[in-house]
């Protein structure tokens, strides 16, 4: 088992497109003429997102530069700036096509729409009751266990349930090899798996974040400003001939649940290595901070975006786990570029703070 902590290791940002494509999700713009805007309005979109950028570059750009020389640095990231937009749009394009054909084609499991599907209705979730019941009575300390500081475990499924879920996964990976369509993977690190919200269960899963991670992170992560309104859904798989582990990295994402749904498997903890904001991401992790979660089928592990993890190696078996990713609107605009906010949640103040006031009786 691969339980070293490798301390020069880097800490990846892992990353999805979809967040970036708010208005490509599924069950939106049903029809084809809602997908693009009329022609002079893109014009207007594209102007004033360019006098954007130049104004953001001229107000950058040293005063020692000649005019001359403002100029040529300008239309040199200019090309390029427009460059990246056009790759950026054809990309968004192919993917509206990509979920566009799927939602039109695809049956799930017993040869159901998605839509009258009754495991693609949240109503028909199964969730342990005793979890319902404390979140309905505000009762969270009879079901949600912290494990370490900011770590929450609590049961979330019944394995019958689990097994329906692995089962509906399946069937979507076969139909996309059985039509040539290609399954697309969670996120920029993971190669197997696939995303969920592209098959049907993106209202299921805005759902599930509305009602049961809102109220838990509300709970136990109280400066994260609520509500938590988007989200994005998607199924990991680890085994011996796939990915065996995932590399040291934070989430895109303010709140993470993250539940093991089968099948057997040894090794794959969950390894946590404290919370930090993008400006101290890279800092290494104290002895503390270091803690091993072992997955237990049907049961859901709850930790801030931020919250540096990374999957150890599986040692045999399969491991599938859904996670999904909350984002709160809100606190990002809050913590976006204002460096300030961290200090409430980043543990790298509060090392720092320690350590501060530690050598200052020292040297009094
Ligand atoms: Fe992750
Ligand atoms: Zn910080």
């Amino acid at each position: 088992m691969d339980n070293k902590i490798q301390e020069e290791e880097k800490v990846k940002i892992i990353d999805n497109k979809k967040y970036h494509q708010q208005e490509s999700k599924f069950n939106e713009h049903d029809h084809e003429n809602s997908l693009s805007s009329s022609s002079a309005e893109e014009e207007e979109n594209e102007n004033s997102a360019e006098q954007q950028f130049i104004n953001y570059i001229t107000s950058h750009l040293s005063d020692h530069l000649t005019v001359e020389e403002r100029s040529d640095y300008l239309q040199k990231v200019l090309s390029q700036w427009r460059k990246h937009r056009k790759h950026t749009q054809e990309e968004q394009q192919m993917y509206k096509k990509y979920i566009k054909t799927i939602k039109e084609n695809y049956l799930g499991t017993n040869s159901l729409l998605p839509s009258v599907h009754p495991l693609y209705q949240f109503q028909n979730w199964k969730l342990n009751p005793k979890l319902i019941q404390a979140i309905n009575e505000n009762n969270f300390d009879s079901v949600l266990v912290q494990v370490h500081p900011g770590i929450y475990t609590f049961e979330c499924f019944d394995e019958e349930f689990c097994q329906q879920l692995i089962a509906e996964i399946n069937h979507f990976e076969k139909w996309c090899l059985e039509n040539g369509i290609r399954v697309q993977r969670p996120n920029s690190m993971n190669n197997y798996g696939a995303i969920l919200d592209n098959f049907g269960f993106e209202p299921c899963l805005q759902d599930l974040m509305t009602h049961i991670v809102e109220p838990l992170a509300k709970h136990v992560y109280s400066y994260i400003t609520p509500p938590l309104d988007s989200h994005h859904g998607f199924v990991v798989e680890y085994s011996m001939n796939k990915d065996k582990k995932l590399d040291f990295h934070v989430d895109n994402a303010d709140v993470t649940l993250n539940v093991c749904l089968g099948q057997e498997f040894t090794g794959g903890q969950l390894y946590f290595g404290g919370v930090r904001c993008q400006e101290h991401v890279q800092t290494p992790s104290l002895p503390n901070e270091d803690f091993y979660f072992d997955h237990k089928i049907g049961y859901g592990v709850l930790h801030v975006g931020k919250h540096r993890h990374r999957a150890c190696e599986i040692t045999s078996g399969t491991r599938l786990n859904l996670i999904l990713w909350c984002l709160s609107s809100k606190f990002q605009a809050e913590n976006c570029g204002n460096h300030k906010m961290c200090y409430k949640w980043c543990a790298y103040h509060q090392i720092n703070e320690c350590f501060h006031k530690n050598s200052h009786v020292k040297h009094d």
